[in-house]
């Protein structure tokens, strides 16, 4: 998508579409009172006869009136000024986006003029336009011949005539490698495992990698093996598809005292459940059971092509686990790479017995900071439902920076309590401790396991299972891989 800003009058700009977000009840004061006087008085006669408010979320198209350039307007409402949200934001601009990419279209202009927010200024509403049109030009129908999606030619921006246009270039730039790094997880998220298997994957990470300025290496099955990280290969044992870690390291702040971020995702690229096998309702979309290592892998991308001066090593661990004559079976008892023995009372909690392996790993190779993202728990969909993010952690100050960071971009996340006596629940009688806790609380019990695998670094555990995969579409995003938290990392390590 081309991308432009332009000082002309939207009445001026040939385009297909003409894009107008406005708050409700929209005085037509200032640039707004301009703009509703070159279309006829289009806007104030709308809002007089109650056909378009601009209440949040409200859409509404018309042809464009005669004797203007664009053919038809897209007016999109954001709702009471007070309430505007980069949450609010997000979804009306992508809704607006979706509308327009239903069909092919060449070009759009979008007017910004009309938002005016005490907390937002004009280069961070570019930065969000961008990022939501990039979304919106691309759906899960790779393998349609008749396309659900038209991606756009040039998006213009309309920015006050007076704005340092240096600034908003750069925030339409980095809006678009935003956009186009959450596209990249979205778009391996829902490739099929056929396509998407560890070497794949790592395959993937190695080309991306090379043509970004970051340092990867893959480790193979031998190199795992001699990491001695079997608890992660208990889990590849069961698939004639040989498992991979893939190291990704980028670093933004050479010299010593810079302390380094580590991201870790668990790359399952199919659950099958293992022998603990799951019915065909649960594996449907199991596919997506590597969304935390896409999110990961496209994070880095991002913050390398942003230049970020933070020093990042991402790690993913990829495995499919299967039901192969070599399965790891219930009552076996498993060596950690840390040396911690996990009895295996449910092949499907898969997820922890990789990560395991990989955080350990991570800490050996000095990290300072610990993420980690994974699906790793229907407990946690249950929890807080589809949309939400479970956050749990062992550092309180550390678990505060990552929420903080998803709030800034909108990406809602809430935290679950890791109090000491949910430990008790995944000891074992045989081995160090085992890799289920029972029926309750069992998206905590899974990090409470994670947790005997961080060390004293601090550590937040991120549960997507319920975020990364979108069973349909709704009018803001598309069904299939959401590329979720990738904004979240990039904003974290833009913190740092
Ligand atoms: N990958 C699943 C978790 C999942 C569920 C992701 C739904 C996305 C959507 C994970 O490996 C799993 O199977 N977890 C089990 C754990 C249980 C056996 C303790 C679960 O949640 O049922
Ligand atoms: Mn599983
Ligand atoms: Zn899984």
């Amino acid at each position: 998508m081309k991308l432009s800003c332009s000082p002309l009058p939207p009445s001026e700009i040939a385009a297909d579409w003409l894009v107008l977000l406005l708050p409700e009840g929209f005085p037509l004061e200032g640039e707004l009172a301009q703009i509703n006087q070159s279309l006829g008085g289009l806007l104030d006669r709308l809002r007089s006869q109650q056909d378009f408010q601009g209440k949040l979320g409200e859409l509404c198209q018309v042809p464009a009136p005669a004797g203007i350039a664009p053919q038809r307007l897209l007016l999109a409402g954001l709702g009471p000024v007070e309430a505007l949200s980069v949450r609010s934001l997000n979804r009306t601009l992508q809704t607006a986006a979706r509308t327009i990419t239903g069909k092919p279209t060449r070009q759009v202009a979008l007017s910004l003029r009309a938002v005016q927010s005490a907390n937002l200024a004009p280069a961070a509403l570019v930065q969000l336009a961008v990022t939501a049109f990039e979304l919106g030009c691309e759906g899960q129908d790779l393998f349609r011949a008749e396309k659900k999606r038209h991606p756009l030619e040039e998006l213009v921006l309309l920015v006050p005539a007076d704005a340092n246009s240096a600034e908003l270039n750069a925030a339409a730039a980095t809006g678009q490698i935003l956009g186009e790094s959450v596209n990249l997880a979205r778009r391996l998220v829902n490739l099929p495992a056929e396509d998407i298997y560890p070497e794949s994957f790592a395959n993937q990470a190695v080309a991306l990698a090379s043509g970004a300025g970051i340092h990867c290496e893959v480790l193979d099955q031998q190199a795992l093996e001699a990491e001695k990280m079997g608890s992660l290969l208990a889990v590849a044992r069961g698939s004639g598809r040989p498992p991979r870690v893939v190291i990704l390291e980028y670093r933004g702040a050479p010299g010593a005292g810079h302390k380094v971020l580590g991201l870790v995702g668990k790359g399952v690229t199919f659950d099958s459940g293992g022998l603990s096998l799951k019915p065909t309702d649960g594996m449907l979309t199991m596919k997506c059971d590597m969304a935390g290592a896409a999110s990961v892998l496209a994070a880095v991308v991002a913050i390398s092509r942003l230049k970020l001066p933070v020093n990042v090593i991402g790690m993913v661990g990829l495995v499919e686990n299967m039901t192969g004559g070599r399965a790891m079976k219930l009552g076996d008892v498993l060596r950690s790479r840390r040396g911690v023995t996990i009895e295996v009372q449910n092949t499907d909690a898969e997820g922890r017995l990789v990560l395991a392996d990989v955080l350990d790993l991570a800490l050996s190779r000095g990290v300072d900071y610990l993420v980690d993202l994974a699906t790793l728990t229907g407990a946690c969909v249950v929890a807080l439902g589809e949309d939400v993010v479970g956050a749990m952690s062992n550092n309180q100050a550390w678990c505060d920076r990552v929420l903080a960071a998803a709030q800034a971009v909108g990406e809602d996340t809430w935290q679950l309590p890791m109090f000491d006596h949910y430990a008790d629940l995944i000891k074992s009688d045989v081995a160090d401790i085992r890799n289920v806790g029972g029926r309750w609380g069992g998206a905590i019990t899974a990090a409470k396991f994670l947790e005997r695998f961080v060390g004293d670094k601090p550590w937040v555990h991120l549960d997507i299972a319920g975020p990364a995969f979108a069973a349909a579409d709704k009018p803001h995003r598309e069904g299939g891989g959401t590329g979720v938290m990738v904004r979240t990392l990039v904003e974290l390590a833009r913190t740092m």
